[in-house]
């Protein structure tokens, strides 16, 4: 459920008329509803309820908006990053180093250090060679790092192959086969506290079973590290849970989620950590956009133009993925259209033969379900600006993201004088 609902034949964000926004602040520009993100940080916590001793960090990537992280350290979020950039954002939105959980494939030497000095709650060591190294970097400052073990269980996700990450040839996490030997190699190095394992198969997922065979096959895992003598007092579920992109979508819920991990973990005895990204933050905000004109087709539907593209929403280029288009103003009637943007790629498409409200030159439209991947993948290509992005609370909102225009991108690129 959201909070972007028309009222009196008008699109709104809670209390906001979208027009109002497009008015204010320009087209294109993502929007996001406040009391949308704390009920969704509300359900996924309410699903949880039963675990008694978690973490919900949320995953930055997912959004990284200031504003937006601040409303989730709000509700008691901490976060999940994958660069020194998302660790910086995540103190500066008020989580405090012990709610921060480090993944990610490729850490840098300077980033494990950042970690380190920041003292964060959790590295994700995802091999042997960056658990060596964050071992001898604490070690050489004194500290002892908090970290848990990322395997790869090999799991089908069974999600778009471009966000599966648990499948033996995704570049993820630790194969299960070597995951008891590089344990224990890790856990005998001074400078590291390997206090657990971490799974993480893959995003959009739509059934549970994945996740539960994955999980299960943690729970062999730990029963055998806890048999070799190893303490694994922390475990983190990572994150994945889908959300609903069209009408008759129905990922699995938070609830049914948080059963599911209950019925697996319940005689676990650990501290969980979950990282859930786009369950909370991609039903709360939208694209909005302008159509700039409509132009009749070849052999097909006309191509109804808007001034959002690919370098503002990359995911139906990248994953050809759908994104419900709306119209603001809905007159009531129909039309069958090829959406596309103005970006010179065939690529630049957000729907194909898409039965959609009737769109002409000058009316705006909404791309739905934008709150996650959406900004955040956000390039200048074409030398476009970067979208803005608008935070609504009830009956005001504020610009959180200004538009980085294409001027202000340009200026930080100094043409050396010997050209
Ligand atoms: N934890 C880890 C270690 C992850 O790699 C991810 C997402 C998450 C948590 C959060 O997953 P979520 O709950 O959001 O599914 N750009 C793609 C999605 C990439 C997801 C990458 N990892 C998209 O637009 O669909």
């Amino acid at each position: 459920m959201d909070h972007f609902a028309l009222k009196d034949g008008v699109l709104h964000a809670e209390d906001i008329p979208l027009p109002r926004i497009a008015e204010e602040v320009g087209t294109p520009v993502y929007v996001y509803s406040r009391a949308t993100l704390e009920r969704h940080a509300k359900v996924f916590a309410d699903g949880l309820s039963s675990v008694p001793r978690k973490l919900i960090a949320f995953a930055v990537k997912a959004n990284p908006n200031l504003a937006v992280l601040k409303v989730l350290q709000n509700q008691g979020f901490g976060a999940d990053v994958v660069s020194g950039g998302e660790l910086m954002r995540a103190l500066a939105a008020g989580m405090t180093p012990d709610t921060i959980v480090f993944s990610g494939v490729g850490k840098t030497r300077e980033e494990l250090i950042l970690g380190l000095d920041r003292q964060i709650g959790q590295f994700n060591i995802e091999s042997r060679e960056e658990g060596r190294e964050l071992a001898e970097l604490a070690a050489q400052r004194g500290q002892q790092a908090q970290a848990c073990l990322r395997i790869n269980p090999d799991v089908d996700a069974k999600t778009h192959e471009k966000i599966s990450t648990g499948k033996a040839e995704n570049k993820f996490g630790i194969p299960l086969v070597h995951a008891r030997e590089a344990f224990a190699e890790l856990a005998s190095l001074d400078g590291i506290n390997l206090r657990g394992v971490a799974v993480h198969i893959g995003s959009q997922l739509g059934d549970l079973e994945p996740l539960e065979t994955a999980f299960g096959k943690l729970a062999t895992l730990i029963a055998d590290l806890r048999a070799a003598g190893h303490a694994i007092t922390h475990v983190d579920l990572g994150g994945g849970l889908g959300v609903p992109y069209k009408v008759g979508e129905n990922p699995p819920s938070p609830a049914e989620y948080g059963a599911m991990v209950a019925r697996v973990t319940g005689d676990w005895d650990v501290h969980l950590t979950f990282e859930p990204g786009r369950v909370i933050a991609g039903n709360a905000g939208v694209l909005l956009t302008k159509v700039i004109r409509v132009k009749r087709g070849g052999n097909g539907p006309p191509f109804v133009i808007v001034d959002a593209a690919m370098n503002d929403l990359a995911r139906p280029a990248l994953y050809g993925a759908w994104h419900d288009c709306d119209a603001v103003v809905p007159s009531g009637e129909r039309m069958t259209a090829n959406i596309v943007g103005p970006i010179c790629e065939t690529g630049d498409t957000f729907a194909r033969d898409r039965d959609c409200d009737a769109l002409q030159s000058g009316d705006l439209a909404v791309f739905r379900t934008a709150g996650a991947y959406g900004a955040t993948m956000a390039s200048s290509y074409n030398s476009r600006g970067f979208v803005p992005e608008v935070l609504v609370d009830g009956d005001r909102y504020a610009v959180v993201a200004e538009r980085l225009s294409a001027d202000a991108i340009m200026s930080a690129e100094p043409v050396p004088d010997w050209l």
